[in-house]
């Protein structure tokens, strides 16, 4: 389903090259729930947007379902994005002058190209309704709290029905109860549908229920 290979990421700075990923080598089978554990500043964040089609690789290959990702035309890389991969960020990036609903529905809206019905608008209530934020559609992400925005990110990322879901630090602002809700509603996307999830985290607590777990230590898993 989705393979890096030799990866090498290189953050340039006037005088000093940060060098984060150094041949990375990743492979994930569909349907598997993975996790990726390592301390602060290790990559980890890094290596996700590299994964997801979000960022390129200084050097190296991302394979999803067998095609270069980043030797896809723009065009098609979007497409890919919007329609196969969801992506949880580290810090949700919700549109801030949006609601809660237009956020969720804004991946959707770009599929179809600002046409889309109401079955789209179902689902997300339905989302919402599974995070236990149905009440807030109306709401501006300013109006929520931290956890509760992470929540919406997470629908936004399942609008679409992705086949592959990243999730970076999905339960970073949550208490343990909320937390334990969302790994569980994750988990049961990856048993129910199949849907295959790489999840980044520092908490080793939320890893027990993974298939596979790898550490990315000095630039590469292991
Ligand atoms: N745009 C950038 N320019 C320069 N350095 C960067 C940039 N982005 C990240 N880095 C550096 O790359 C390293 C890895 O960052 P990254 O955000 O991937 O770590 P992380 O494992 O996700 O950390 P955390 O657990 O704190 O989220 C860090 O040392 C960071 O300072
Ligand atoms: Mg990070």
């Amino acid at each position: 389903m989705l393979e890096a290979k030799n990866i090498h990421k290189i953050y340039s700075r006037t005088n000093k090259d940060v060098e984060v990923l150094k041949g990375l080598e990743l492979r994930i089978d569909k349907g598997v729930f993975a996790a990726v554990v390592g301390p602060s500043g290790a990559g980890k964040s890094t290596l996700l947007h590299i994964l997801g089609g979000l960022d390129s690789p200084t050097t190296g290959a991302v394979y999803f379902k067998g095609k270069d990702i980043y030797s896809l035309k723009d065009s098609a890389l979007c497409e890919l994005r919007n329609k196969s991969i969801g992506f949880v960020f580290q810090f949700y990036h919700l549109l801030q002058e949006f609601t809660v609903i237009e956020n969720v529905l804004m991946p959707a809206m770009v599929g179809a190209r600002g046409s889309f019905g109401s079955n789209e608008k179902k689902s997300a209530l339905e989302l919402l309704d599974m995070v236990g934020l149905d009440k807030r559609g109306e709401h501006f992400p300013s109006e929520l709290s931290g956890g509760e925005q992470q929540r919406v990110a997470l629908v936004r990322a399942l609008i679409n029905n992705p086949e592959i879901l990243f999730c970076d630090e999905p339960t970073g602002n949550l208490d343990s109860q909320s937390g334990k809700e969302v790994i569980s509603l994750i988990r049961s996307l990856n048993k129910d549908k199949g849907m295959t999830v790489v999840l980044v985290t520092h908490n080793l607590e939320l890893v027990g229920s993974t298939d596979r777990l790898c550490r990315l230590e000095d630039g590469k898993l292991g």
